[in-house]
């Protein structure tokens, strides 16, 4: 937790009820300890959606669909949402989940490696209005890259987990040895979104950490 916990719980008892079939998705992940976006992500990437009315939506990290599934109730008639992951044991449920939500025809999964299905989007000369990266970590410079290109100007990225649990802070040397590659490649990924001269930045404490990036021009 990057907040103290009590306000998290406090913040959440806010919300208003979702839709019965998020809630029953939520429910499922959560239960099953699939790592969804916690409730105050949740209401932020609603909010974005929901502000912004995107076209074209790409989510780097489907999981069982939950993320996908919020973002589709919320988004705008006319939107395509792409979504891509490559576990096969998230891929049985997000196909199932997926199918049964309210916008499931306007949704693609793509069941493949981010990095190589980001390749395959950028040669066919896919574009996107609003990005989702909530997928590996260790990969995230990698994924902006690709993903970078194809985000229209005007575009918004949100990369979450960027706080790691509030290890970010933490010198390399107070972090397990396993996980200093991930905190190093972590930091260096804010550092980029940060000083990249055509992108705008803000990082904000809500989740495990949220960056919103507004892609200014190419
Ligand atoms: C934090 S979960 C996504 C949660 C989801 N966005 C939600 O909130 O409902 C991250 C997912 O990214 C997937 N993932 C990690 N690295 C990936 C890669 N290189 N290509 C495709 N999927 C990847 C993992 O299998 C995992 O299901």
């Amino acid at each position: 937790m990057i907040i103290e916990e009590r306000m998290a719980d406090y913040i959440a008892s806010l919300e208003s009820e979702m839709p019965q079939y998020l809630a029953e998705l939520e429910k499922t992940a959560l239960e099953n300890g699939v790592p969804i976006i916690r409730k105050d992500s949740q209401a932020l990437l609603r909010f974005l959606v929901e502000l912004l009315k995107p076209e074209s939506i790409l989510e780097i990290g489907t999981a069982v669909g939950f993320s996908a599934a919020l973002m589709s109730e919320y988004m705008p008639e006319g939107c395509h949402l792409t979504t891509i992951e490559k576990v096969e044991m998230r891929l049985v449920e997000a196909r199932r989940n997926l199918a049964a939500v309210r916008r499931a025809k306007d949704i693609t999964l793509i069941e493949d490696d981010a990095l190589n299905a980001l390749k395959v989007l950028r040669e066919q000369g896919r574009s996107f209005d609003f990005i989702f990266m909530d997928a590996a970590k260790a990969q995230y410079m990698n994924f902006l890259e690709n993903a970078l290109p194809m985000l229209k100007t005007g575009g918004v990225l949100v990369t979450d987990n960027v706080l790691q649990e509030g290890s970010i802070i933490d010198s390399k040397f107070a972090i397990e040895r396993r996980d200093r590659t991930i905190h190093m490649r972590m930091r260096d990924y804010l550092y980029e979104i940060k000083h990249d001269p055509k992108l705008t930045t803000s990082v904000i404490a809500v989740g495990d950490g949220m960056a919103l990036t507004l892609k200014k021009q190419d």
